[in-house]
């Protein structure tokens, strides 16, 4: 899609305070820092729309991103990241667990992990929550700018084998730096969306 007209309508906490006009949305999820509010910048094409941070944490509400009249981006807060407080910790887990479990419009769920690395037991957990509730999901392993291409499709094996992944679910390396992936993510978003 080209993205020319994108609106943060909404910053939420509980599902009073969601969108009311009833386009379909995609929630993007993933540790701290892993790169999901620069996923975002990247599929509209601005530079720092989502606000991007080298501090995790920075995202900590629903953040709903209207794209065209046509679809909102969720952007999730960030799970895992240990100078959070327990609490705080608890807290963003009820706002996401109420969203993903309740909300009708929602089409897809993207679930950002670290291509460097091996998921994480909060990504593992993300995912085995996201299939009991059958939203369809994309993988995306972020940052693969930082590994050698050559190694792309041994990093995915790990992914999948870490996840179980299900075959009717898609996989993407993607780099925010270079676009990689970025034609991939749109598609299985359309498809989602039906747009
Ligand atoms: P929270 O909002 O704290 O949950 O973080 P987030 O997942 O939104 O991460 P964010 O997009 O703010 O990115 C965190 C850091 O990683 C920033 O310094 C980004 O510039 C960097 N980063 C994100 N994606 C990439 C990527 O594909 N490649 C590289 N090299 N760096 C990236
Ligand atoms: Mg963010």
């Amino acid at each position: 899609m080209e993205v020319h007209d994108v609106e943060m309508v909404m910053s939420a906490v509980a599902a009073s305070q969601y969108p009311t006009d009833q386009l379909p949305e995609i929630a993007l999820s993933g540790r701290s820092n892993v790169g999901k509010s620069s996923l975002i910048n990247k599929l509209i094409n601005r530079k720092s729309y989502a606000r991007t941070s080298s501090k995790p944490g920075k995202t900590q509400t629903l953040n709903f991103y209207r794209v065209e009249n046509e679809l909102y981006f969720v952007d999730v807060p960030g799970y895992g990241y240990a100078k959070v407080s327990k609490k705080q910790r608890e807290k963003f887990g009820q706002i996401i667990e109420a969203y993903l479990t309740s909300r009708s419009n929602l089409k897809g769920l993207i679930s950002l992990i670290d291509g460097r690395h091996e998921p994480t037991d909060d990504d593992i957990a993300m995912y085995v929550f996201a299939k009991y509730y059958d939203i369809p999901v994309l993988v995306v392993a972020t940052k693969m700018d930082k590994i050698s291409t050559g190694k792309w499709n041994r990093q995915e094996k790990i992914i999948k084998e870490a996840l179980d992944f299900n075959p009717v679910d898609q996989f993407v390396c993607f780099s925010a730096l270079t676009g990689a992936g970025k034609e991939t993510v749109w598609e299985w978003i359309e498809k989602q969306c039906a747009i």
